[in-house]
Formats: structure tokens, sequence, C-alpha cells
């Protein structure tokens, strides 16, 4: 078997690698990236990619279909990956997370690749109603990023067939430790916050529901999509991708750090306007079609995992809001530097001029 993961050098793409090297240890493993956060490594000595049998640079949207042949399934995670970057990146986060996808899963199929799993998100729901969300709610997707993903969804659906199984996974909020850390996800946040200065600031007034997987439970999720069987869903699969005992309001995910880690104060903006992303999501179509696959990794477990990984660093940065921790402060850099373009392009001129 062989599996190609796009966007396989970000934040979840490391933790997948390991985990279906773990499960498949004769599975041939490809990656293919931007290389954007390449060096975004918490541990600067181990490069993740060591557990893959090849790694290709490059852009998804022009991308190379001779890597397609002998694949048998295409894990999408490249992508502009969160609101704030899909901001500041309107036009590149279209032509990356939606058209450069729906493009890669033609070429897939025209190849015979027999599965595609595509990293969608529950931020498609947008604001939230009371109950919780299942596949059947209508869509209300209140940004760039979210809006390419369910135009992403809907482009792919028109591929899928009995050869080609499509599994959309609509996850939950990302959260836990990776070799490539992101500090820009809530729970992440808010361990940092507590580890760096003994203090958790909640942007919001703590009220709002987010629903949360961990990133080992994300893995595990992917690597049933890349199996499953047509029975286990149809053609094109769409489904929430989490764990129903995981929808929280932010402020007891504040508490629950607080608990675990002792010595933090929670400070909750009282003053903030109502943060109109809260929404509950209904994970019980997963879990039917998936048990053995669902979410695992306990809440407690998650903290102390991040509490852990973040003191084998040596972290202790108060100000890591504006640290390489951040994607988009990332990105913002790379443009600075004019090693990027705004479009998202690597630039081509030598930054150095030569001799
Ligand atoms: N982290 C979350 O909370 C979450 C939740 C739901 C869904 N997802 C989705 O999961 C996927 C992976 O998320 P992540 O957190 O690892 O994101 P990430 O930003 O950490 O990683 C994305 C990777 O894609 C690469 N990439 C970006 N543009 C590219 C291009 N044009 N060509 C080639 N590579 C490119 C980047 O270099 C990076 O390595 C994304 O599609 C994201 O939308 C993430």
């Amino acid at each position: 078997m062989r599996i190609l993961i796009n966007g396989n050098m970000g934040y979840i793409g490391p933790v997948l690698v390991k985990h279906l090297r773990e499960v498949f240890p004769d599975v041939e493993l490809i990656g293919f990236d931007s290389g954007f956060f390449s060096g975004c490594l918490v541990d600067k000595q181990f490069f993740p990619e060591a557990y893959l049998d090849r790694q290709y640079f490059g852009d998804v949207r022009k991308f190379p279909p001779d890597i397609l042949k002998g694949v048998d399934a295409v894990v999408q995670l490249a992508a502009v990956s969160n609101d704030p970057m899909g901001k500041a990146f309107e036009k590149p986060t279209a032509e990356i997370n939606r058209e450069a996808v729906v493009r890669i899963a033609k070429l897939a199929k025209d190849a015979k690749v027999g599965h595609f799993v595509f990293a969608s998100s529950c931020s498609v729901y947008g604001a939230g109603g009371e109950g919780a969300k299942s596949e059947s709610a209508s869509l209300n997707p209140l940004t760039a990023y979210a809006r390419s993903k369910v135009g992403c969804e809907s482009g792919l659906a028109s591929l899928a067939g009995p050869d080609f199984l499509v599994t959309s996974l609509r996850f939950a909020t990302a959260c836990g430790m990776s070799p490539r850390l992101r500090l820009d996800l809530v729970l992440n946040d808010f361990v940092a916050g507590a580890i760096a200065s003994g203090e958790i600031t909640i942007l919001s007034d703590g009220t709002p529901w987010r629903p949360l997987i961990h990133v080992e439970d994300m893995a595990r999720a992917i690597e049933w999509a890349c199996t499953r069987s047509a029975e286990q869903g149809g053609p094109n699969l769409i489904v929430n991708t989490g764990s129903n005992h995981w929808n929280f309001q932010v402020r007891d995910l504040a508490y629950a750090v607080q608990e675990e880690l002792g010595n933090v104060d929670v400070k909750i903006n009282t003053n903030a306007s109502p943060d109109k992303r809260s929404y509950k999501v209904d994970f019980s179509y997963f879990q039917s079609l998936a048990p053995a696959h669902y979410p695992q990794v306990s809440l407690s477990e998650a903290v102390r995992g991040l509490a852990e990984g973040l003191s084998e660093a040596g972290f202790h940065d108060p100000d890591f809001r504006n640290s390489d921790y951040i994607r988009l402060k990332v990105l913002n850099d790379l443009k600075a530097k004019g090693r990027i373009t705004e479009n998202l392009d690597w630039a081509k001129q030598p930054l150095i001029p030569v001799a």
C-alpha cells in the first residue's frame, strides 16, 4: 500500500505520519508540502519527515500528476488552515483549499487511486443555534476559510464513485502536542499561557461552544478513512469527526487547564462582544461508522501532553501569541522578508545577490 499525504509538514501531518508508520509498518508513505512551516519545530534536532519513504516539495496549485502513480490513498491536509490566515490571504485560500484540491482529486481518480481523504472542518456550520449540528444541518460558513471547505466538499462529491471513495472529515478544532506545535488553537493557547505566565487570558466572554479533537485522534480517523469500504458510509462520505464528549464551552477548557496544572489565574474578557463562532456538533454518525477509531484521548491527557511537551522544549515565552508558534505570524514574516508573495508563492528571486 502507498499513501500520499499532501501538507504533511504542518501541525497534524507529523502526528499522522508517525501514527501511520506505527500501524502500517510496511506501507510506503510519501509527503508533499510547500514547506512554509518546515523550520517551525519544537525540537530542532528531530525532523519528523524521517518516518516517510519520500518527501516532495511543491505547491498543490502546480501538483505534478506523476506522484500519484501507484498511490492507493491520498490524504489532503495542505491548506491555508485557519480563519485569520484565510482573511489575510483570501485569494490563495480559495485557490489552495478548494480549486487545487478538486484538481488533485480528479488527477487521483484518473490515476486509479482508491481513497481520497479530505481534512474539512466543523467551521462549515458557522454560528450555531442551540442543538448540536449533525451532518444534515444547514451550513453557514462565516469566513473565507470555512467557505473554501464547503466549496471543496461539494467539488469532491461529484467525483466520488464505487472505485474512488471520498471521505470529507469535518474535524473539530484540533489540540494536543505535535513536533510542529501550534499555539493558535484554543486549548494549546491556554496551556501555553498557564506555563509561560501562570495566566490564561480568554479573549471572548468564555461562553462560546467549541468542539475539540486531539491530534492523535485525528490521525486515527484519517487511518480509518484511508481503508474504509464503500459499505461504511458510501462513495462520498461527509462526516463530523470528533467526540460527543468533547463539546466544550471555552471557559470550561480554561478551568480544566487550571485544575490540571494548578497555580493558574483565568482572566475572562467580560466586555467582549459575543463570538459568532459558537457551535456544538453531533459526532454520533462517526461513532456508528468507526467505533474502533472514535476519539480516545481524555482532556486531562491532552493538557498533560501539552504541558510536558512544552516543558521539555524549555518553553517560557509569555509573548507566544507573537511567536513562530502562530501560523499567521510565520506567513507574515516570510512575506515581510520577501520570501513569499502575497499570493503565497515562494519568491523566485534569490534573496542575496550572487556575486
Ligand atoms: N488544526 C485544526 O484545528 C483543524 C481543524 C479542522 C481541519 N483542519 C484541516 O486540517 C488540515 C491540516 O491542518 P494543520 O493544522 O496541520 O495545518 P497547518 O497549517 O499546520 O499545515 C498545513 C500544511 O499545508 C502546507 N501548505 C499550505 N499551502 C500549500 C500549498 N500551496 N502547497 C503545498 N503545501 C501547502 C503548509 O506548508 C503546511 O505544512 C488543513 O486542511 C486544515 O484546514 C485543521
